[in-house]
């Protein structure tokens, strides 16, 4: 919200003027109003103004009358619910769904997909991996007929974040908390830790850019708690740090990935990505040595990737990705 409203005028001058008709999660309930909330008490998470209540997603979205669903509830690997009921509600009622959630994509990619195109509605996704870097718009627009035939890199900033924190002197406990403090950690730091959130967006890359429908549990996965706090030290010390590192190749017809601690050498680029920063280094049949790096991103970086996303879903064509590029028709949207 922040973002959007720093950015209105700029927005107005590409033709998209908005308003937020809805909010929602457990706590407030369903609240909509579709004549526009006040954003200053939905900043400060107390939205005030009643507006009106309903009891679930499809009489809100109806309610809002929402033209672009921002779905950013918290990842559930399991079984990507209840985000994937959200998201296929937006796309059925004929608004864009944008996501930051990584479950939908592990567990419903092509269902969404699918249903995206049946109702010429945006599905965009781009925060779920790298937050707001453009991974999934830069192959799938910029980088039409090359084949990824692997990747390798590292995508969990709280595992990264605690092993600089041990490696600097901290306990595992103080970096686990500076990751809470700086809004990177998820809900349950379980999902970073033990390698599932850096396994689910191994996942989603390969279900996006590779085009094989891997399975979650196919994914071999190893987090850092099992790592002891002097082993990590000592790594570092002698010139082979600890980094959870994602890996995912393809062989005999199939997409083979890991996600597990390992020792490189610091002539690895990857050695030297530190903190809550985070590098993939892609393997490509057409561009040698093509990697993507983000250092220490904030939570304006994520919110980024989901802006970026609405612009693409409702601004002018150039801009539009997938479906019909108008959001209604005096260009004003509705989130
Ligand atoms: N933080 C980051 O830097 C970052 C970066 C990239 C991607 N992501 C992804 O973005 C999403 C949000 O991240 P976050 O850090 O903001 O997570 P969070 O702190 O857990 O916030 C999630 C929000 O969703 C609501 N929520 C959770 N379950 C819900 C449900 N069943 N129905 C309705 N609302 C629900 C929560 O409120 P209630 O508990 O009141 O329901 C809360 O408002 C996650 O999927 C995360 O993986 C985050």
């Amino acid at each position: 919200v922040r973002l959007l409203e720093r950015n209105r005028r700029t927005l107005r001058e590409q033709g998209i003027r908005w308003r937020i008709t809805g909010v929602a999660n457990r706590r407030i309930g369903w609240i909509s109003d579709a004549n526009g909330l006040d954003l200053e008490p939905i900043l400060q998470g107390t939205p005030a103004r009643p507006g009106i209540r309903t009891q679930d997603i499809r009489g809100w979205l109806k309610a809002s009358a929402a033209d672009v669903l921002f779905e950013a509830s918290s990842l559930n690997p399991s079984d990507g619910q209840p985000a994937i009921d959200h998201i296929r509600a937006a796309l059925e009622t004929g608004a864009h769904a944008i996501t930051a959630n990584k479950g939908p994509l592990v567990h419903a990619y092509e269902e969404l997909r699918s249903l995206a195109a049946a109702k010429q509605r945006s599905f965009l996704f781009e925060s779920t991996v790298m937050d707001g870097m453009p991974i999934f718009s830069l192959f799938q627009r910029d980088l039409p007929l090359v084949c990824l035939k692997g990747f390798r890199g590292i995508l969990n900033s709280t595992s990264n974040l605690i092993l600089s924190g041990i490696e600097s002197g901290l306990s595992y406990e103080q970096s686990l908390e500076q990751a809470r403090q700086l809004g990177v950690a998820e809900t349950d730091p379980g999902h970073d830790v033990d390698g599932w959130d850096a396994a689910v967006k191994t996942a989603v890359l390969i279900r996006v850019l590779m085009g094989h429908a891997i399975e979650l549990g196919e994914v071999e996965r190893e987090g850092i708690s099992r790592l002891k706090e002097e082993a990590i030290r000592a790594a570092r010390t002698q010139g082979r740090p600890y980094k959870s590192l994602c890996q995912a190749w393809r062989e005999d017809g199939r997409v083979l990935a890991r996600v597990s601690p390992q020792q490189i050498p610091l002539s690895d680029p990857l050695a030297w990505v530190e903190g809550t920063s985070s590098m993939v280094e892609f393997e490509t049949d057409l561009l040698p040595g093509f990697a993507i790096r983000e250092d220490h991103p904030g939570v304006d970086a994520t919110a980024y990737g989901m802006l970026s996303d609405f612009v693409r879903a409702v601004g002018p064509p150039a801009q539009a990705a997938g479906g019909d590029a108008t959001a209604g028709g005096d260009g004003e949207v509705q989130s």
